[in-house]
């Protein structure tokens, strides 16, 4: 590959976009840039982190060339990394999705129940585009996909590019439990070598080996059971967070066997995180009034005093650093341990070949080379079928048009399973969709 390299940051008006730039200054050593363009289709949003990322690569990283755009022939143009996280309808629709179900009494989330489908479907049709797009102008670029919901637009991508061996989709959240982890313990989480199977956001690590092999996951379980459990950096997150985090100790208390992702809370307890939530003020609403204000004033600031040196914008770092990481371990071939997405082919012993399972691998040149799960336990694989049979239905109902199957989907999707509240919810995403989705019929 090049000495410098070429990136696109697709969804450049994102409040996750400060943090990713940052980090892209910071690990040159390890992720050498020639030019960066943030690259949205809201001009507007984009605006507000594009000058204050002009100010912090002109303060940090001098060299590189910088800019941001709204034309895809500008930014597509000779890439080699294409930083991907877009949200179709933003956070208007991610309101919707959440409250639409919570207003019928069933789980409304970012990607997780009715909500996660009706963002699942609206996703499709761009990220189709963007690899078209990107196909057009740089064939080889790695697209390194991180849009929500991840496992529904990577089983999508998988189906309408088959062929595609570029494109790489991770999350964020298992780094952020692993870090959680080494916050816990007080050690470095970057030594852990974890072993993780799943579907994303529905997954469990079963050993987490330190350096000299010792299994760390029996200690983790003992502290989070008798202590509780926070996020690495609980003092930045907003209380559903922490709320998030503390239902770990729940899930062991009752199901001791893995470190469960946080995201499970919502399958195992949907009646309790049910009563536990307001339907008329929703996470879209705490980031709303939180980290996007906080985010767009403090890029408007370090635009008008015209510099980023003592900037408080960047937050999470976890996320920018991931995504810079695994981007430079394909670019020097380290093959470093990552939790990502996956085809199953025979990983997870007896489920569908064609699943994008979420599990560690050995990330280098050639992309992501899984490591091996076998055989899961009764309870885990009936919840993974399920899952999966509710992904796969939900994207076929996108390319097929099929009013039936999303139908189907939402039946079997654990936070609606009634086939009457699927219909009224599905007719009600169907409304409220009607500017993204395809008509099904
Ligand atoms: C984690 C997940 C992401 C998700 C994000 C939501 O990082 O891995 O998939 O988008 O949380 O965070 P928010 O603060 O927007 O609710
Ligand atoms: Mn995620």
């Amino acid at each position: 590959m090049k000495d410098k390299l070429n990136i696109v940051i697709v969804g450049g008006g994102s409040t996750w976009c400060p943090g990713i730039l940052k980090s892209l200054t910071k690990h040159q050593d390890i992720f050498p840039l020639n030019r960066v363009i943030m690259f949205d289709t809201d001009a507007e949003r984009q605006a507000v982190i594009g000058e204050f990322g002009k100010i912090l690569f002109r303060e940090e990283a001098p060299e590189v060339e910088f800019d941001y755009t709204t034309d895809k022939d500008v930014a597509y143009e000779d890439v080699d990394f294409v930083l991907c996280q877009i949200r179709t309808g933003g956070y208007d629709m991610r309101s919707k999705d959440e409250k639409i179900p919570l207003h019928m009494g069933l789980i409304g989330q970012e990607t997780v129940g009715a909500g996660g489908m009706a963002y699942g479907i609206r996703s499709m049709t761009d990220m189709i585009e963007i690899v078209k797009d990107v196909r057009a102008h740089s064939p080889k670029a790695w697209i390194i996909n991180y849009t929500n919901p991840a496992a529904l637009v990577a089983y999508g991508l998988q189906k309408a590019f088959p062929k595609e061996d570029h494109i790489l989709n991770i999350c964020d959240q298992p780094v952020n439990l692993l870090r959680s982890y080494g916050r816990l313990l007080g050690r470095d989480s970057s030594e852990f070598e974890p072993v993780y199977f799943g579907l994303n956001h529905f997954g469990w690590f079963t050993h987490l080996y330190d350096k000299d092999g010792v299994d760390l996951v029996p200690t983790i379980k003992k502290f989070v059971k008798e202590n509780g459990f926070k996020p690495v950096d609980a003092e930045q997150r907003d209380q559903s967070w922490l709320d998030t985090y503390a239902m770990v100790a729940d899930m062991l208390q009752d199901f001791p066997d893995y470190l469960p992702n946080t995201y499970l809370q919502y399958y195992l307890y949907p009646k309790y995180k049910l009563a536990h939530l307001d339907p008329d003020y929703t996470r879209s609403d705490e980031v709303i009034n939180g980290r996007e204000k906080r985010v767009f004033a403090e890029c408007r600031r370090v635009a008008e005093v015209g510099t980023a040196k003592d900037s408080s914008v960047v937050q999470n770092d976890a996320h920018g650093d991931m995504i810079v990481e695994v981007s430079s371990a394909i670019y020097r071939n380290t093959r470093q341990t990552f939790i990502v997405m996956v085809k199953n082919d025979g990983i997870v012993k007896d489920f569908p070949d064609d699943a994008m399972v979420e599990v560690a691998a050995s990330v280098g040149v050639n992309g992501p080379q899984p490591y091996a799960v076998g055989e899961i336990g009764t309870f885990y694989h009936g919840l993974m079928v399920n899952q999966y049979s509710y992904e796969r239905l939900a994207i076929e109902a996108y390319f097929e048009h099929s009013y039936e199957k999303a139908l189907q989907a939402l039946t079997l999707n654990r936070l609606v399973n009634d086939a009457k509240d699927a219909r009224a919810i599905l007719d009600k995403l169907i409304e409220a969709n009607k500017d993204y989705w395809p008509e099904l019929s």
